[in-house]
């Protein structure tokens, strides 16, 4: 595996590989979980170059988010990495990515305002500049990204169709911990009360996901069954088709989940 923080650098180490075989590219950032794995692995099985970027992306956290203490573990990062079979591994610092000077961006409609961008503001602004930036700095024929994020994966597919981006998109199930709860690097910010608390978010998606099966409305049955946790919100969205999506608050971390209603088994 190779590993490259140079824009420069990877254009020049891309440009032969990309005559040969497919790139698939999984943007990151970092701190990688079995859900970040499941992204690697699809792309192996695709066959051709697989290319991971890790950029802890300052455009996409508020002013009071958790960017000074996101976590940070390029080595062990790079061991899963090279372990799982990624062939590049892309580390730009901030000032790759962001010049002194830079000053254009993806403005992302209604689509980057509900739910999440309601909750973070700009938010979607950032993750879509960045997956421009990284799919023309790469450029892959596939990018991989996780049903975790369905709002997120939703807005990169909107670019993508808006923009002309020759690429697929490949979202794929969210991969979750044996007790139900979703993985994210944020679940190291829980305490081991808080976890226990958390899992309370998936067993109310599933009660959610459960009614709509009943053909009941799934939102109240879920709200019930969040008990004492408080939701940022809590509703059906269309992200590829209708989904329960919920923000959650665990003594003082965020953390998102969602059920596709429409499908035989769960994300
Ligand atoms: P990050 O949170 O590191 O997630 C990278 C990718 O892994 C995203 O596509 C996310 O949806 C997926 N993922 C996270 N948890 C998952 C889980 N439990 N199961 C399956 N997939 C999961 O999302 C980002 O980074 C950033 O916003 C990024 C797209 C890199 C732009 O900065």
């Amino acid at each position: 595996m190779r590993s490259i923080s140079r824009i420069g650098e990877l254009r020049e180490a891309l440009a032969p590989e990309r005559a040969r075989s497919e790139i698939g590219l999984v943007p990151t950032m970092g701190a990688f979980h079995p859900g970040h794995l499941s992204l690697f692995d699809a792309a192996r099985q695709a066959g051709g170059l697989v290319a991971v970027s890790i950029f802890i992306n300052p455009a996409q956290f508020g002013a009071d988010e958790d960017l000074a203490r996101y976590p940070r573990d390029l080595e062990r990062d790079a061991r899963l990495a090279e372990d799982a079979g990624v062939d590049v591994l892309f580390v730009p610092d901030a000032d790759e990515i962001y010049p002194p000077g830079f000053d254009t961006w993806v403005d992302v409609g209604e689509l980057g305002s509900l739910l999440e961008g309601a909750a973070r503001p700009d938010h979607f602004r950032g993750v879509a500049t960045v997956c421009l930036k990284l799919f023309e700095i790469v450029r892959p024929a596939r990018a991989y990204f996780g049903q975790k994020d369905a709002q997120q994966a939703a807005v990169v597919r909107q670019m993508v169709r808006d923009l002309d981006l020759d690429l697929q998109l490949d979202v794929r199930p969210t991969v979750r911990d044996d007790d139900g709860l979703a993985w994210s690097s944020r679940n190291a910010y829980l305490s081991l009360e808080e976890r226990t608390q958390a899992l309370a978010l998936p067993a109310a998606l599933l009660a959610g996901q459960e009614a709509y099966r009943r053909g009941e409305d799934p939102v109240p049955v879920a709200r019930r069954r969040l008990g004492a946790l408080t939701a940022d919100y809590l509703s059906v969205a269309d992200f590829g088709g209708p989904t329960l999506v919920a923000a959650v608050r665990v003594g003082t971390t965020r953390l998102i989940d969602n059920v596709r209603l429409d499908e035989e088994k769960s994300a």
